[in-house]
């Protein structure tokens, strides 16, 4: 769902107050946070949606690495995670077991158990993990400590909600997709691993919301302005044809309808490059603010395991996102 929807079902909702739930769903945070004894802090996440693939192990796949990436963008370890399935009986049980396949082969790489889970009846399919991980209160990585100064790292590329419609709309064969899997397949493990060493204290993940919507949180979580390089931003060269004529996910563009106003351009990005900066992602990389004299050489690790990772601006001093050619 959407920014704008998501903000109105929420509306009012006071939850119980518990002080040591440290973060709650009333920020834009990645994952809920629960102090336990002694300094160590709980992160639970839970996340499912509907096939962006055909092929059902790689659907497994794909959300398992989803569902766990929110516990990475805070720089906690996975330690638990339970199944959460809708599907039509009709479909056969094999197709469900191949998702369940894809999602425990994400899990044992991540190095995790899946412990349990449930499944209802429904005409459509959907799968996900719920995720609980742990991470010491000084390693803690939030949406909302970026400074003046970092530099936005990003480590996956952009245009992954284009091309998933366009297989889904028949204008592109699995084949085609290859790259985009692999890449939606890709835990942020790896990045996770690497924040704390690098001092990094901000980071997240891009799905739904795009590049630029989970940056403007970011932005706003962390009183500061995003200034983004257009032309410096990876985009997948496949999915430029399909950005430059909007041919997105409905998601994708309610982002840009969205960020209307709260995105300032100077010269002229690519169009292309501009529609996709607010592509919804599926299992999409870490944004990352990494101080100014980290950033190379964190820049520098990433590349080894994310080949895309790209350095694509810095954040300053004020408030929104100013995105120039
Ligand atoms: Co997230
Ligand atoms: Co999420």
């Amino acid at each position: 769902m959407g920014p704008a929807e998501l903000g109105q079902a929420l509306q009012g909702l006071r939850p119980f107050h518990d002080p040591r739930l440290l973060v709650g769903y009333e920020g834009f945070s990645d994952a809920s946070v629960y102090e336990l004894d002694g300094g160590q802090l709980l992160v639970q996440t839970l996340d499912f949606f509907t096939p962006v693939v055909d092929d059902p192990r790689h659907f497994g796949r794909i959300a398992a690495a989803n569902s766990l990436s929110d516990v990475y963008a805070m720089g906690a370890t996975p330690l638990t995670a339970l199944n959460i399935a809708a599907f039509p009986k009709n479909l056969g049980m094999d197709i469900l077991n191949q998702i369940f396949r894809g999602g425990m082969e994400k899990a044992a790489e991540a190095g995790i158990a899946i412990a349990g889970g449930h499944t209802v009846d429904d005409p459509e399919p959907k799968y996900g993990l719920a995720v609980t991980g742990l991470v010491a209160r000084d390693r803690l990585v939030r949406n909302c400590n970026a400074r003046p100064g970092d530099v936005i790292l990003l480590t996956k590329p952009l245009g992954i909600g284009a091309l998933t419609t366009a297989l889904k709309r028949g204008d592109l064969a699995e084949a085609d997709l290859a790259e985009a899997i692999a890449l939606m397949e890709q835990l942020n493990a790896g990045a996770s691993r690497l924040l704390y060493p690098h001092g990094c204290r901000a980071a997240t993940d891009v799905t739904g919301f795009g590049f630029l919507g989970h940056l403007w949180e970011m932005c706003q979580a962390s009183g500061v302005r995003a200034v983004v390089e257009a032309a410096a931003v990876p985009v997948l060269a496949e999915a430029l044809p399909l950005t430059r004529e909007w041919r997105m996910p409905g998601g994708s563009i309610a982002n840009m309808e969205y960020l209307q106003d709260k995105i300032e351009l100077t010269g002229a990005p690519d169009p292309a490059v501009l529609a996709a900066l607010h592509d919804a992602q599926t299992s999409g990389g870490l944004i990352i603010a990494a101080p100014p004299e980290r950033a190379g050489a964190l820049l520098a690790e990433l590349t080894a395991e994310y080949p895309w990772s790209r350095a694509v601006g810095h954040f300053e001093s004020g408030a929104g996102i100013l995105v120039r050619s």
